[in-house]
């Protein structure tokens, strides 16, 4: 069975203590999940990577829990002030770091050159690079979903072989669907999984990259996402800040 993901992305949500207080909540909550089957990925604020880093220390082993960062700078090291660096996270014990999200493509201006350089730089520290893609409501609107994915895709990812293709993990997150409770439909979530999965296939020779579902989920609507074709898990953003409907999702995926 293909190891499945769920990432609670908290964006700019809760205090270190209420950050500290959720995770002594989850943390007994676990021992019963199968490492093996389930990779439970906290994403904070970098100002609370330390204290959770503390808290999950240890434990990866027996717990199915990883830390990841929401971002990071593409250099390596310099003067860029209030940057963090990819060694940064790295050395504190983060694994994975959330790249293109579709909040610093809008806000940040992020752009596919810029992602591209990040990927690189998170690999090179020997973590995971969680590449987001999505298209906007005008594309949806347009029928233009597929050109738009494929070319944030193609722009981001060009340059990477086989072998760094394989450490990566992509989240598909229609825009139209990040917060606003209008979850994608089963059919348009199978197409577009289904579109990712040919044409990191045909353009890499692997079917090895998990592909993950961002956008409005939660408890209620979790186990029909999960459950869909290529699937291998979701990328979660309010129904994440609490532990009871982060744990109930946690059930929809290995159920
Ligand atoms: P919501 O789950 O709040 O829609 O956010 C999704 C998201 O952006 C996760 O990265």
């Amino acid at each position: 069975m293909q190891k499945k993901y769920l990432i609670a992305n908290w964006k700019m949500h809760k205090t270190v203590q209420e950050a500290t207080a959720f995770m002594q909540a989850l943390l007994p909550q676990l021992e019963a999940v199968d490492p093996s089957q389930l990779a439970l990925c906290i994403a904070p604020s970098f100002v609370h990577l330390p204290a959770i880093a503390a808290l999950i220390d240890g434990h990866e082993s027996i717990r199915p829990l990883s830390l990841v960062a929401q971002n990071c700078h593409h250099a390596a090291e310099g003067a860029f002030t209030g940057e963090v660096s990819a060694a940064m996270l790295a050395s504190i014990g983060v694994s994975g770091v959330l790249i293109g999200h579709s909040e610093r493509r809008i806000y940040q201006k992020e752009d596919h050159l810029l992602l591209a350089k990040k990927i690189k730089r998170v690999l090179a520290s020997g973590m995971q690079p969680f590449f987001c893609c999505g298209e906007s409501l005008e594309a949806r609107r347009h029928g233009s979903h597929k050109t738009m994915v494929q070319q944030q895709l193609e722009e981001s990812l060009s340059g990477l072989t086989t072998q760094e293709i394989e450490k990566l993990a992509i989240a598909y997150e229609p825009v139209w669907a990040i917060g606003t409770g209008q979850v994608a439909s089963i059919e348009a979530i199978t197409e577009m999984h289904t579109f990712i999965r040919q044409m990191v296939s045909t353009q890499y020779g692997t079917e090895r990259v998990p592909i993950l579902y961002g956008g409005s989920c939660n408890p209620q609507n979790a186990k029909a996402i999960f459950d869909a074709p290529h699937v291998a898990g979701g990328l979660v953003g309010s129904a994440s800040l609490q532990v009871d409907p982060l744990m109930k999702m946690v059930a929809a995926l290995l159920g």
